[in-house]
């Protein structure tokens, strides 16, 4: 979900990751993963997973791929089902990890991006791809390469975040309009949510499916990921002063102690099927 690797204090060296596949040499592949397994235990995700794997009803033999597979958790699901289970990652280090945790032979991990995939036209049964659009520069073009790739009966899910629909509590209105705006204006693709079902329809898939989870941060979010990082972020970009993001912190963190932080966020997901030829 966030971009955010690490968290830090306002004034201190701060080092804020990225999961943008422009980034993806640079930024650190093992706080990168931190990031991934922490968001994996959020009831949303895990709720989305499960939603997901419903509607892919993989079937043992068939061809799966995660596109944008990050820690290769979901390949893993594929591969323990009795698929041949692909991870497409463009960041080598979280391809080393992904292999690392894999029990041997539990997937294959290639690198490679949604918008140009590493497989022959309708040559993958079940495909899936969750929390990577929002990351890319031409998601339409991703879906339609997406389904170059599936072929026709095969099954895809999308699932992702829509940042528009980011509340936070407490905060001052104007400061909080301006630091979310700060974070859409810095993400490639920030409504990514609530653009699935259109774009796998556009491409000409039949929509078998959708449905929506919200994120709920809990009371420690206050203090790590996300919300603790966002105001950092929107300070070194100017979109906040440093004394309206001293204050953003010490609300949010003082709310927290108190048992009255709220940070909720909206989580969409889509499937569809290949039309089978006539
Ligand atoms: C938030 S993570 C989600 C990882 C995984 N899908 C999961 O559910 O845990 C986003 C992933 O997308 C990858 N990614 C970013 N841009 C990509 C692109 N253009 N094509 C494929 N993957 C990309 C990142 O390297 C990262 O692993």
């Amino acid at each position: 979900m966030s971009e955010i690797e690490a968290p830090g204090e306002l004034g201190a060296k701060v080092q804020i990751g990225s999961f943008k596949v422009a980034d993806a040499a640079r930024a650190d592949a093992a706080g990168r993963a931190f990031v991934l397994d922490q968001m994996a235990q959020r009831p949303a995700v895990l709720t989305l997973k499960a939603w997901a794997l419903e509607q892919l009803a993989p079937v043992a033999g068939e061809t799966a791929v995660d596109v944008g597979s990050g820690t290769g958790e979901d390949v893993v699901v594929f591969a323990d089902l009795g698929l041949r289970a692909i991870g497409v990652e463009p960041s080598a280090g979280l391809r080393e990890e992904a292999v690392r945790r894999g029990p041997a032979g539990k997937g294959e991990f290639v690198d490679g991006l949604a918008d140009k995939l590493p497989f022959d036209d309708e040559s993958v049964d079940v495909l899936r791809c969750e929390r990577v659009l929002q990351h890319v520069d031409d998601p339409a073009g991703s879906v339609r390469e997406m389904v170059r790739v599936l072929r026709p009966g095969g099954r895809i899910v999308l699932i992702d975040t829509d940042w528009q629909t980011a509340i936070i509590h407490p905060a001052d209105p104007d400061v909080l309009q301006r630091m979310v705006g700060s974070f859409l204006s810095q993400s490639a693709n920030p409504y990514s949510g609530r653009q699935l079902r259109g774009q796998l329809a556009e491409a000409g898939l039949e929509i078998t499916g959708e449905t929506a989870a919200t994120w709920l941060e809990p009371q420690a979010g206050a203090r790590q990921g996300f919300v603790s990082m966002m105001h950092l972020r929107a300070a070194q970009s100017g979109a906040i002063t440093e004394a309206e993001a001293t204050a953003f912190a010490n609300g949010i963190t003082s709310a927290a102690d108190r048992g009255a932080f709220h940070m909720s966020l909206t989580m969409y997901a889509v499937s569809a099927v290949k039309p089978p030829v006539a």
